[in-house]
């Protein structure tokens, strides 16, 4: 039997399994800034031959509220707290399905909001007259973590 406190350091350290699976221990992940102020992420996971990722984004209640287009899909598990959309609003515990080719405009609310996202394809973000502000893709959000410290988990992993 491993002694106790093996075991509790070991529950502190990512794991690499031999059959390739990746267990991120997302506590230990630094918070790293996303594409808006008030907006923080860790990515999990990533493919970018799909241009797919998986993230913990923390939303602040002053994250400003500007529009987004999704170019493909994404999936969000609502964590805690929830935001609003033009059509009605997203709570702890829901699970959303955005499309792809939408372009919504999100009101966080009042206590913030953590969730887990599983995104495909990029996000535009755009200024309130409509003109393209910037795009979030695999290799953007890569390059934030790693400038962060955050990306140390996914170094070694095997990702196209
Ligand atoms: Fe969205």
């Amino acid at each position: 039997m491993a002694n106790t406190a093996q075991t509790q350091s070991d529950q502190l350290k990512h794991a690499y399994w031999p059959d390739g699976s990746t267990i991120v221990r997302a506590e230990q992940v630094p918070w790293t800034e996303w594409a808006l102020p008030g907006t923080w992420f860790k990515l999990l996971d990533y493919d970018r031959n799909r241009s797919y990722s998986v993230i913990l984004l923390r939303i602040e209640p002053t994250a400003p509220a500007t529009p987004h287009k999704h170019i493909g899909a994404a999936n969000a598990y609502i964590l805690e707290g929830g935001f609003s959309y033009e059509h009605g609003e997203v709570r702890a515990g829901d699970f959303m399905v955005e499309a792809g080719g939408v372009t919504h405009t999100p009101q966080i609310h009042s206590d913030g909001c953590v969730l887990l996202g599983f995104m495909y394809g990029v996000v535009a973000g755009f200024e309130e007259d409509g003109s393209l502000a910037g795009v979030v893709d695999v290799d953007w959000m890569i390059d934030q973590a790693r400038a962060n410290d955050a990306f140390a988990h996914l170094e070694d992993v095997v990702r196209t």
